[in-house]
């Protein structure tokens, strides 16, 4: 049993029985002799493992078959390069701003094309998602990208934007895996891995079939092509090996353990209201983002005064409730309570806050 709880919105805590997998495999997977990570990724032993992951993604995901599942080294951010490389026939695309990654990928999409913002909630240092309906999506954009979870500032869309004949792209690294979500409504869904679904190290890209082909005049590197990793099953090169072996421990805790992702959701459901009820009824401590957007797996909070927020970090480290602090460029506080978080780790963390609250409140 670990002494503490991991609240890093990421690289994040993973579930305790899979790193006990994983150390139990290290130096000799399935009587090879060899560890995974010493493994030819051109091995039957490792294309077993790789096949597998996709394979416990799709069952997991409900991912249709007209979908591709890519993994992908460069972290989330590469894929905000990419999605505008491979997507934009038009050179046209539609944002909305909801927070920092969001702008990033915003930013990063007028490198290659004309880019429109067409919601943001800046207004309103990004405490709420905005609500974007079909009449407000340029009809020549090639896509709108939004970030399904907003991990710096804890707030989550509380519902898929409908786009008609526009493809929908979105980021879900800080919520992928932790609810059921309809596939069938986005042209592309990529994930950065290191939260909820295995260590730094890749993203994974989930891409529509129709959506491979390049339709622009872009010179686009090999490893910048979606079809390059869709035609080679994500072995043109070596990928992260080590990285995928353990999503693919993941994705069987998820499944076998957990019960798959409606029960995820329970989960993590319980979790957050036990959280927000406790911040709700607190005088000492506030939520900042709004009701009706907030995150499942981050939740943010303050007290209103600086010197009290760092504190508490403080003495909840030294409590042995780890990586509290809010993002560098907010301040506050953040609990990312993702799908490897126990109940008694949010419970334990509200009763160390009603005791600081006491104190000092
Ligand atoms: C929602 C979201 N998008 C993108 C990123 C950037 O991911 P990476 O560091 O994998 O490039 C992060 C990282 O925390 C994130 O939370």
């Amino acid at each position: 049993m670990r002494k503490i709880y991991n609240f890093s919105a990421g690289p994040s805590m993973l579930p305790e029985k899979v790193l006990l997998k994983a150390a139990s495999e290290m130096t000799d997977y399935n009587g090879t002799g060899e560890s995974v990570m010493e493994m030819s990724h051109r091995s039957a032993e490792y294309d077993a493992i790789i096949k597998e992951c996709e394979a416990l993604l799709r069952e997991v995901m409900n991912i249709p078959e007209n979908y591709k599942v890519l993994f992908i080294q460069g972290g989330a951010s590469a894929q905000f390069s990419m999605v505008a490389m491979n997507l934009m026939k038009n050179k046209k695309a539609d944002y909305i701003v909801s927070g920092q990654f969001s702008n990033k990928a915003f930013k990063e999409g007028q490198l290659f094309g004309e880019c429109t913002a067409i919601a943001s909630s800046k207004d309103k240092n990004f405490s709420y998602v905005p609500v974007v309906t079909k009449d407000m999506i340029s009809k020549d954009a090639d896509y709108l990208h939004i970030c399904f979870n907003n991990t710096i500032y804890g707030t989550k869309y509380p519902y898929i934007p409908e786009t008609g004949d526009v493809p929908l792209v979105a980021d879900m690294s800080s919520c992928i895996l932790s609810e059921p979500v309809d596939v069938s409504k986005f042209g592309i869904i990529y994930a950065g891995v290191q939260k909820n679904m295995g260590p730094a190290g890749m993203a994974v890209a989930i891409v529509r079939e129709d959506l491979l082909e390049v339709k622009n005049d872009f010179v686009i590197p090999t490893m910048y092509k979606y079809s390059t990793y869709a035609e080679n099953d994500s072995m043109y090169n070596t990928p992260p090996t080590y990285c995928i072996y353990i999503v693919k421990l993941v994705l069987e805790w998820i499944k076998n353990d957990m019960g798959g992702l409606a029960k995820m959701k329970e989960h993590n459901e319980k979790k957050a209201a036990l959280l927000y009820d406790y911040l709700d009824n607190s005088k000492l401590f506030k939520a900042p983002a709004e009701k009706g957007s907030r995150s499942l797996m981050n939740v943010t909070f303050v007290t209103g005064n600086e010197d009290l927020d760092k504190k508490f970090c403080k003495e909840a480290a030294q409590a042995g409730f780890l990586n509290i602090k809010g993002h560098r460029s907010v301040g506050g506080m953040r609990a990312s309570i993702y799908n490897a978080m126990p109940i008694e780790g949010v419970l334990k963390l509200i009763e160390f806050m009603a005791e600081f609250e006491k104190a000092n409140g």
